[in-house]
């Protein structure tokens, strides 16, 4: 998702601007907080948080191996292009429409017939999963014995008839690879952000959200924690304050996805050039709409990387349902403060309301938190157990966790709507500079890594 500009940005620019940045938020108190009191951190809440079952996976060994009879997937789809339908919602309609749709997620659970079955399993029973995945949001498959590895996690979304594609953001060349023949990335499972919260989003920028994802876990964490958690768009947006919507469907938001913080005392002219640097050279990788403000969020010297306008709520592409589709609980600066977060202040995010830029109030952040926390299940998913997410409808994120863990995630294109899905593949001969990039990413301080799933 969006953090991963921030770090090409510091790679690119250290160390003259690195130099500059702010280590923590919790740290450090600016002549614009002197008056203010650093909040405290809280763990945020979930509202369903079902037990941890212990059931035994596979070593790393065995679980990534890849079927080197099946053909190589490297040269995937491109994340589709974003579906935007937002004009012309009555919020109070949308808000009666959304509270009526069932459960997120659903719950399958392998039976021993199940399991003996393994991938023929999901190919008898593909379109009950997939007009449920409509359904629902979101699937959770427990206790499947095929999915504990990367081969047999292959052969289930092959039976669903799932086409994958690449990352919204892979072009940034900061998206590692679990299996690149198998187009499975990782998720966050570096050690350097076990302690970071990741909040809601789903994975999509203004500009590319992928149709679908099926999160993995082939090793949960060995010293606890690290749910996954997912919520349903639809309840949140049936959850919220109904004035609170209107405000945000009307003002609209604007997503900032970095900070890069210059000294305020440099002329004017040093700055307007660093801004040009930064806009040239580094934003188009990222295959986003960007752009570069000063001191959007009242810090001086502060430059940011903003997205255009969009709108909070968007409805389904398939069904139609409106849903509240956007990343304001994971981007949030006030909320993220607010709880353990472990990046740098260069990969800082914030939302702003899109006609002032001024940045979500306390208050509004909190409804925003209570809506859809109310809503989130925090998954104790066990190796083999597979999330599978309409990434239109449902919302996801992780919690901190502790020791080791192993998640991957794939990410899929419209195989029903051809017309939805484009028609570019990616260009593995140009994947060079990704290489490189990911390359050069292992020899910097951890702080500088992507830090989303
Ligand atoms: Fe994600």
């Amino acid at each position: 998702m969006k953090y991963s500009l921030a770090t090409l940005c510091a790679v690119l620019t250290a160390p003259a601007v690195t130099a500059f940045v702010v280590p923590r938020a919790t740290t450090v108190i600016t002549s614009l907080q002197a008056t203010t009191i650093v909040p405290e951190r809280v763990a945020p809440d979930a509202g369903y948080m079902p037990e941890w079952e212990d059931r035994p996976g596979l070593l790393p060994e065995e679980f990534m191996k890849s079927d080197m009879n099946k053909p190589d997937l490297s040269g995937m789809w491109e994340c589709p292009l974003t579906r935007w339908n937002t004009e012309n919602i009555d919020i109070v309609q949308a808000q009666k429409e959304a509270a009526k749709v069932p459960h997120c997620p659903l719950e399958i659970r392998a039976s021993d017939a199940d399991n003996q079955a393994g991938a023929a399993y999901f190919a008898n029973n593909k379109e009950q999963i997939r007009s449920d995945l409509l359904k629902h949001g979101a699937i959770w498959l427990r206790g499947f014995d095929l999915m504990k590895s990367v081969s047999g996690f292959r052969e289930m979304h092959e039976a669903l008839g799932l086409d994958p594609c690449l990352d919204p953001l892979h072009s940034s060349g900061l998206r590692k690879f679990a299996s690149e023949r198998d187009a499975l990335y990782e998720e966050v499972n570096k050690p350097s952000l076990r302690q970071h919260y990741i909040g809601l989003h789903c994975e999509s920028t203004t500009k590319r959200t992928a149709a679908y994802a099926a999160f993995v876990c082939f090793q949960k964490a060995t010293e606890g924690g690290g749910r996954f958690l997912v919520a349903d768009g639809a309840a949140i947006l049936a959850e919220l304050d109904t004035k609170l919507l209107e405000k945000l469907y009307e003002r609209q938001i604007r997503i900032s996805v970095s900070n890069l913080d210059l000294p305020p005392a440099l002329p004017g002219f040093v700055k307007e050039g660093f801004k040009s640097v930064v806009d040239a050279a580094v934003a188009p990788k990222f295959d986003m709409d960007l752009e570069m403000i000063y001191e959007a969020d009242g810090k001086p010297g502060r430059l940011q990387a903003v997205e255009t306008a969009e709108s909070p709520i968007n409805r389904h592409p398939v069904t139609g349902l409106p849903v509240w589709f956007n990343n304001a609980h994971n981007h949030a600066r006030k909320l993220r403060d607010r709880r353990p977060c472990g990046v740098p202040e260069v990969g800082m995010t914030e939302v702003f309301y899109a006609d002032t830029m001024e940045p979500l109030s306390l208050e509004d952040c909190q409804e925003i938190k209570r809506a859809s926390e109310k809503h989130i299940t925090a998954l104790s998913m066990e190796p083999g157990d597979v999330l599978l997410v309409d990434n239109y409808r449902a919302l996801h994120g992780r919690d901190v966790f502790q020791g080791d863990r192993f998640h991957a995630v794939s990410w899929f294109t419209w195989d029903s709507n051809p017309e939805w899905r484009g028609d570019e593949k990616r260009m593995v001969e140009k994947n060079g500079l990704n290489k490189a990039i990911n390359k050069m990413m292992d020899w910097l301080p951890k702080d500088f890594e992507s830090n989303q799933s």
